[in-house]
């Protein structure tokens, strides 16, 4: 498979309309190459994409297992992997979570950057507690999601700050992507997610997970687009107990 590559902003565009690959690490994809080089059992990422944070995080020498709804990301990761890496990498392809299972106690950690924005509340509550029963405790999840406080978003936040103040469970749900920001609609599917630290941590308290850390993260790295007030993403880390 041939490597596709970035536009203009950085971006790489997926090949199934799920939003684009960055070019570029966040912290919290950052913390978890440094996480994973040391761990022994097998560490996961979903929606690995072309591998922007599998890539670094094998070079470490962790075991990874690299999962994407489509295969055809897949292989173009594992086009791009060395030799030396190739015999710790695992492809998983397949719809997380209904596709993907995996032993209890298998993985030390696992990393889902910009994909859980992509899923409603009752699938992001399946993903958190099957991840929560594959990893062993000490184990740790990190996430990455878009907020709201994004500018092509910005008609929306009136929406959404309206309802997590009268305590909707998932104010940044938008099924309606093309009426609310027409301009993002050829990257992405017909309904967003977007998520905030508060919505996140009740999420991994209800899976059982001990919140480590969670933050809004400024996206410097994001083109003028999207750059909004410095909480243009969430990042979240998790650890079973
Ligand atoms: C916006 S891209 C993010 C890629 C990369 N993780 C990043 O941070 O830039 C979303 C990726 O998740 C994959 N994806 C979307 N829904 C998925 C699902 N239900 N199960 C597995 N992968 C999924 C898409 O195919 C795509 O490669």
């Amino acid at each position: 498979m041939k490597k596709i590559p970035p536009n203009q902003d950085g971006y790489i565009q997926t090949l199934n309309k799920m939003g684009q690959m960055t070019t570029t690490l966040d912290p919290y994809s950052s913390d978890f190459i440094s996480f994973a080089k040391n761990t022994t059992l097998p560490v996961l990422e979903i929606g690995a994409a072309y591998g922007v944070a599998t890539l670094p995080t094998l070079k470490t020498g962790a075991r990874v297992i690299a999962n994407d709804l489509s295969q055809d990301h897949l292989d173009i990761l594992k086009s791009q992997v060395d030799l030396e890496s190739q015999s710790r990498l695992t492809l998983l392809p397949g719809s997380f979570p209904d596709e993907i299972n995996l032993e209890p106690n298998s993985i030390e950690g696992a990393l889902v950057c910009r994909v859980l924005h992509f899923f409603s509340g009752p699938m992001i509550e399946a993903s958190l507690e099957k991840i929560f029963r594959w990893l062993v405790p000490g184990g740790k999840l990190y996430v990455v999601a878009e907020t709201p406080y994004m500018k092509s978003w910005e008609s929306y936040l009136p929406t959404y700050e309206r309802l997590k103040k009268s305590g909707h469970p998932w104010p940044g749900f938008i099924d309606r992507v093309e009426s609310v920001a027409p301009s993002r609609a050829h990257v992405l599917p017909p309904s967003v997610h977007w998520l905030d630290p508060d919505i996140l941590s009740r999420l991994f308290k209800n899976a059982g997970f001990v919140i480590e850390r969670t933050e809004f993260i400024n996206r410097t790295d994001f083109p003028d687009f999207l750059r909004f007030d410095g909480r243009e993403s969430v990042g979240i880390i998790g650890i079973k107990p």
